[in-house]
């Protein structure tokens, strides 16, 4: 135990908390000592030399002197691979199975003595000894996969393996779900487990709640998104490259993954990032489009003091005219903070709160945490008890860690059973008025003075009726709580569209909805830790998120407040939040300037709402996220691969936050295009850098020239605002009007702009052809 863990034990033992976390993880060493004893001695295995090959649908088997390697190009034009007969299924990243093979592609001998399969959009080449390239249509390398490499137990048990990859010497890596010191991932080593930090974290802390082995590598050659569909503890590498490193030779980028354990299979996606994501969620699924109530501001405490505290708040924002749409409930309305209950002395008629706060078009939210209090008579423990719901350990009994209400059990969500006995129970927050939830604690935690802070690795799991332990359970715990919660909430309501977001996951969990930065420090490195974590897990397929504004346990500076709810303000979960005991997170509580610029931003926030519609239904429909690094519509830009401190809301919007204290003015990286000031209107032409005002008043945001922007009139109805396009260019946009909160499909309105004998021409695009649009337009940028 290092300094800082021993301090972290003794404070963790000094309390009734403690004694039982203590107890956990001394059961909890002696647990996984005995069932997972030792691996004892290995044996290395690698591939050997190829001696045949099979054609199938799509591509086929190769195979090697010890190990065989399926290949398939499915419709589409992605590449799966997988070694030792690991196909694409069973998977918790997959919705709905792996799509069918592309009949075109075809398995063939190269000259060299590999294989290659030829398919429109990608050459995948198989090399003697078992390497795999990924080639564009033009043969240039994208990225190569070494053979991999095998440790086996002699006296058997999983083997380890690992996959060392190169990418070229130019490329950039992003993504591995969310990391607080990207969005670009420097050099180094990323954990694959998903993790608790404990209460606060910084650019320097890794891993968090969402790990995911989803790597996107932007090069001049192309962009290309690899996934490691393998849920075990693993660690992932990066090492970018070097031009003309060695004597005028390249030295390529390389990531080498390791993993304790599970199938070593592979997705590969290539082409432009938008054609990428839009890929990667036919593959994992469409995300979830949150109803448009919570693309509003939302504010959330722990310890609001019970259901006075709550009015006073609501109140608070009415009397000041600021937006409100959500108030989150935290764990502190809990009755001892046990899950679906409630505190009568804090909340004693929380169903008329929750009326009375839906009059005035403010929802609540709650907190659901998956520990359940182990106690005779919760009902909760009981029936779950009673249906065998629980985790257990290897010698069947249940798992007991410790979380907010003391001593818990871990409902099995990998068990199909237990997430429809658990998504029934949303039933009792339904009926409390709740609109929606917010999963918390699910990376699964236990509270531990050492070790992970979570269950026993052999702990057992259903895994959908394969059976296996938390070694692979673990990281999907979060993805199939959200799963249950999601499933429950559509079952229950079934008119209405489920709001969830969740901390941990794991790749696929857009399906059920987004999920929010967790325990951010309040300092200024967790302001931009904050925005690594959106950027990033939007590029592995999650486009709902957001920052706990003000970052979670502190006292954020007026300043630091101000510029973390501006920048928020462009986010799409725009949520404040703080810890018990941390300072306030009221507008009005940071002086009168901060008060009157934090309205700016709300209102601002409003006029654009109709955009955040939009962008909510473009993600479901294309997998953009709504937030993207401003390399998005042009990954050749080095210069853009590089820039961390901006990023695009949509194709309209360029916002750059600012992530410093003192600053009044900043640079700002354009990419190619012209680009407006919207506030004071002056145009730039990208590429380019240009040093623009960020007064306290506001932070820089530029619109495209020739965007067609949906925003909120004056009436409450939907107007197009249109930047002027640069003289012979076009532009356009699209808008999806609101469709309400059920499932009703949403229609697309598409519209041009064009700049006609210096006057701006919008036309809506329809079966007749371009015809004026109804909707009233507002120029701008003339
Ligand atoms: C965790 C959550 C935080 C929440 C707290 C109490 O720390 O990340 O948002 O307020 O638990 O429920």
């Amino acid at each position: 135990m290092d300094c800082r863990g021993l301090i972290r034990w003794a404070r963790g033992v000094a309390t009734w908390q403690g004694v039982r976390a203590t107890r956990f993880a001394w059961r909890r060493r002696r647990i996984d000592a005995r069932w997972l004893p030792d691996r004892g001695p290995e044996l290395a295995r690698a591939p050997g030399a190829v001696t045949g090959a099979e054609p199938l649908p799509g591509g086929g088997i190769v195979r090697f002197a010890r190990s065989e390697l399926r290949i398939c190009v499915v419709v589409g034009g992605a590449v799966f691979w997988g070694w030792d007969g690991a196909g694409p299924e069973p998977s918790y990243a997959l919705a709905g199975g792996a799509p069918e093979p592309d009949p075109r592609a075809v398995l063939e001998p190269d000259k060299d003595g590999g294989w290659r399969v030829v398919s429109e959009r990608v050459t995948v080449e198989i090399s003697r000894i078992g390497a795999v390239s990924i080639r564009t249509p033009g043969g240039i390398a994208l990225r190569r996969e070494l053979p991999p490499r095998w440790w086996e137990p002699v006296g058997g048990g999983p083997a380890r393996w690992s996959q060392r990859s190169e990418v070229a010497a130019d490329a950039r890596f992003f993504g591995l779900g969310g990391r607080a010191s990207g969005p670009r991932l420097r050099n180094g080593a990323y954990r694959l487990w998903n993790t608790d930090p404990g209460g606060s974290f910084g650019p320097g802390d890794d891993p968090l709640s969402i790990t995911m082995p989803v790597q996107l590598v932007v090069a001049d050659a192309g962009t290309h998104l690899a996934f490691q569909d393998n849920s075990w503890d693993g660690l992932v590498t990066l090492r970018e490259g070097e031009e003309g490193a060695g004597s005028g030779h390249d030295r390529p980028g390389t990531s080498e993954v390791r993993m304790a354990g599970g199938p070593l299979r592979c997705w590969v996606i290539v082409g432009r990032p938008a054609r990428v994501l839009t890929h990667w969620a036919r593959l994992t699924g469409a995300p979830a489009v949150p109803p448009s109530w919570a693309l509003g501001p939302q504010h959330a405490r722990w310890g609001f003091g019970g259901a006075e505290g709550v009015r006073r708040i609501v109140a608070g924002y009415r009397e000041r005219g600021l937006a409100l749409s959500a108030v989150h409930l935290d764990i502190d309305h809990l009755a001892g903070h046990r899950v679906f209950t409630v505190d009568r002395e804090r909340f004693p008629a929380l169903s008329e709160l929750a009326e009375e706060l839906g009059g005035a078009g403010v929802r609540l939210v709650s907190i659901v945490d998956p520990g359940v209090r182990a106690e005779p008579g919760n009902p909760v423990y009981e029936e779950g008890a009673a249906a065998g719901a629980f985790v257990r350990d290897g010698d069947g009994r249940e798992v007991r860690g410790v979380v907010w209400p003391g001593e818990c059990v871990y409902p099995d969500f990998t068990d199909p059973r237990v997430r429809s006995w658990w998504g029934g129970l949303y039933e009792e927050r339904l009926a409390r008025g709740f609109a929606g939830v917010w999963h918390d604690m699910n990376e699964p935690v236990s509270f531990a003075p050492f070790g992970d802070r979570t269950l026993p690795r052999s702990a057992r799991h259903d895994l959908d009726g394969r059976g296996g332990d938390h070694r692979e359970g673990h990281n999907v715990y979060g993805l199939t709580m959200a799963r249950a919660g999601y499933e429950g909430l559509a079952r229950l309501r079934p008119g209405e569209r489920p709001f969830l977001f969740s901390r941990s996951g794991w790749a696929g969990m857009q399906r059920y909805g987004g999920t929010w930065s967790g325990d951010v420090s309040s300092d200024w490195p967790g302001l931009r830790a904050s925005l690594s974590l959106v950027l990033g897990l939007g590029l592995c397929g999650v486009p709902y998120s957001g920052p706990d504004i003000g970052g979670f346990a502190g006292d954020p500076s007026p300043e630091l407040y101000l510029r973390w709810f501006q920048m928020g303000a462009y986010l799409p979960l725009f949520r404040t939040h703080a810890a018990l005991g941390a300072g306030r997170r009221e507008p009005w509580e940071f002086g009168p300037s901060v008060l009157g610029h934090a309205r700016a931003a709300l209102g601002e926030r409003e006029r654009l709402r109709p955009y955040f519609v939009t962008l909510a239904h473009t993600a479901r429909s294309t997998g953009a996220p709504y937030a993207r690094p401003l390399w998005w519509g042009s990954p050749e830009d080095r210069g853009l691969r590089e820039c961390e401190d901006a990023f695009l809301l949509g194709d309209a919007l360029l916002v750059a936050p600012v992530l410093e204290p003192g600053v009044e003015r900043r640079a700002v990286r354009l990419p190619k295009g012209r680009w407006y000031d919207t506030v004071t209107g002056r145009a730039y032409d990208g590429p380019g850098r240009v040093v623009l005002d960020a007064p306290l008043s506001r932070v820089p945001v530029l619109a495209r020239g020739g965007a067609v922007i949906p925003v909120r009139g004056a009436d409450g109805g939907v107007e197009l605002e249109v930047w002027a396009p640069a003289a012979g260019r076009r532009g356009g946009g699209v808008v999806v009007p609101d469709p309400g909160d059920g499932w009703a499909r949403a229609e697309v309105e598409r519209y041009t702009s064009r700049l006609v004998d210096g006057r701006v021409k919008v036309r809506r695009v329809s079966a007749e052809g371009a015809v004026p649009p109804s909707r009233r337009v507002r120029l701008r940028g003339l």
